[in-house]
């Protein structure tokens, strides 16, 4: 096939990317989008200081605009994300009583899923929890006021509300298989699948250095598979683009069926979060990249 997202679904996968709302009526923008990518995952629109600036007041205009574009489009969704220590409103931030706490979570995880009932494949339920270096959950508000157990009280609260829906642990720097916060994350995850937690996916980030992904990526994804939930690349970039580097990428997916599909996070190096790496598929005037051309024939 001739594009990202077709090529993708021959064998049954999808290619997705990250969409700013604001850019959609860019057409170099939306040209590249609705020809390539059939999975978009809102950048900024879905979380928590855009959905619930102020406490239970609910704002989804942006992430509509998204969510109507990609069912005009035949798109699916990757919904990200609901509970994340960052680009959280300091009204959150400030509760300190766990009874408080915990239903305001709950709360937006119900008000946000059952907005989107029935639009979203997958959902970042929990993105970033785990502290760099270690086995151990970062300090965030929810660590801190509600326990580790904050975590499976937010996948059990995403299952009541849509069934439907995947739910998955989204989170960075898990790649390479023998860093602690790989290990911290896959014992989470066996015990999660143990003891009947509800979750059906680990995202990998894989926001790469410019050498790629580390060599143990595909065991990683396989060792995570092998507990049985789906992987998925959730905002791949890799500074440089260099080709080898997104094809060593795109080959640990590909090798591993339980790896559902790819996302990377934007369309052109100016829509990056990283711009001054140039990490994207496409140069900052819309034109496919050698890198482009790496990751169709590795698909
Ligand atoms: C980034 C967005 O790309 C930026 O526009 C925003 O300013 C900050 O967040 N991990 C995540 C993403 O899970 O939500 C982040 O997205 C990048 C790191």
């Amino acid at each position: 096939a001739s594009t990202l997202g077709a090529q993708a679904a021959v064998t049954g996968r999808y290619f997705g990317t990250a969409v700013a709302a604001n850019k959609l009526s860019d057409t170099t923008y939306s040209t590249i989008l609705d020809r390539e990518f059939n999975m978009i995952t809102p950048e900024n629109e879905m979380k928590w200081q855009t959905t619930e600036p102020s406490r239970g007041s609910f704002n989804f205009g942006p992430a509509d605009q998204i969510v109507s574009h990609a069912n005009s489009h035949g798109q699916r969704m990757r919904g990200h994300t609901l509970v994340w220590h960052s680009q959280l409103p300091s009204w959150v931030s400030a509760i300190t009583d766990a009874n408080t706490l915990r239903s305001v979570m709950d709360n937006h995880i119900t008000q946000e899923m059952t907005h989107f009932k029935g639009k979203i494949y997958a959902w970042d339920v929990v993105n970033e929890a785990f502290a760099d270096g270690s086995t151990q959950h970062r300090s965030s508000v929810f660590q801190n006021v509600l326990g580790n157990g904050f975590i499976e009280e937010a996948f059990r609260t995403a299952r009541s509300v849509d069934p439907a829906a995947k739910l998955c642990y989204n989170d960075y720097n898990i790649e390479n298989w023998s860093d602690a916060k790989t290990q911290g994350v896959y014992s989470m995850v066996r015990d999660f699948k143990s003891r009947g937690v509800p979750i059906d996916c680990v995202g990998f980030q894989s926001h790469f250095g410019s050498g790629g992904p580390p060599s143990s990526f595909q065991t990683t994804l396989s060792n995570f598979a092998a507990l049985g939930v789906d992987v998925q690349l959730t905002e791949l970039d890799i500074a440089q683009a260099s080709g080898t580097a997104y094809a060593n990428t795109v080959r640990a997916c590909m090798n591993v069926s339980r790896c559902t599909g790819i996302t990377v996070w934007g369309i052109r190096d100016s829509d990056s979060w990283r711009s001054g790496d140039s990490p994207l598929l496409f140069d900052s005037s819309g034109n496919k990249k050698s890198a482009y051309n790496s990751v169709l024939q590795a698909l």
